[in-house]
């Protein structure tokens, strides 16, 4: 059954939904694999946890954290997607005990405030534009519990010369200007004004992605 997509101001990608997940090992230089276990190993969820995956895509990161976490126990993880398209191929392939994929804008999350234990987000901050990325770095802290995770994995400043054509060539080529704002570099300075830690840089990928880490500050005991 055909499934709504939300309006945003972000690039969804309903129109590449069904090709995404043969598209996605090549962005991904054949190391997704690798870059999927680096972030996993950043989030380190306990079974128990609740984990929301914002711009999921078809839900492969996601249905990874999941098979970490232990339904029974009331852990699972939730991706969300603006994409109906996306969301349709994510619950078709993907959906299990402890994962389940809705649509939503990450900017708008229907979640209650401190309901989650970690927040992950994979190449979607780069698909939408600096006010947008604002709203949803301010929806992720709300959501999120006081001392809970944040792990970003996007296109930032390039690293290598390789990365730098990539970046560009892509801002252009897809005349993307949400990624020109990545790769000037505003996501640190933008997590930590939504009330984070400021995030430490925990790996790069390809030359072009980032992962960053940071969390909710802890309430201080009185
Ligand atoms: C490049 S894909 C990344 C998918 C997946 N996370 C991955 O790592 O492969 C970016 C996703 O962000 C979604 N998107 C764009 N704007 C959005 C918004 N405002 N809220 C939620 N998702 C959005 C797109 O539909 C797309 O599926």
């Amino acid at each position: 059954m055909a499934i709504d997509s939300i309006p945003t101001k972000g690039r969804t990608l309903d129109h590449a939904a069904f090709v995404y997940d043969f598209l996605e090992p090549v962005l991904l230089m054949g190391k997704q694999a690798e870059y999927d276990r680096k972030i996993l190993s950043l989030l380190d969820p306990a079974p128990t946890d609740r984990v929301l995956d914002l711009g999921c895509g078809t839900g492969v990161l996601c249905s990874l954290i999941g098979a970490r976490l232990d339904g029974a126990s009331g852990g699972f993880a939730v991706g969300i997607d603006a994409a109906g398209k996306m969301i349709q191929v994510a619950r078709k392939k993907r959906s299990g005990p402890s994962c389940r994929f809705e649509v939503m804008a990450a900017e708008h999350l229907s979640f209650e405030d401190g309901y989650f234990d970690a927040v992950v987000s994979s190449l979607f901050f780069h698909h939408i534009p600096l006010d947008l990325k604002a709203m949803a770095l301010s929806e992720a802290f709300r959501v999120l519990k006081p001392g809970g995770k944040l792990v970003i994995a996007d296109m930032h400043i390039p690293t290598t010369w390789m990365g730098s054509l990539v970046s560009h060539v892509s801002r252009w080529f897809f005349m993307q200007p949400q990624i020109g704002e990545n790769i000037r570099g505003v996501l640190p300075d933008m997590i930590a004004a939504a009330g984070f830690e400021p995030p430490r840089r925990m790996a790069d990928f390809f030359g072009y992605i980032t992962v960053f880490l940071t969390t909710r500050p802890s309430i201080p005991m009185a």
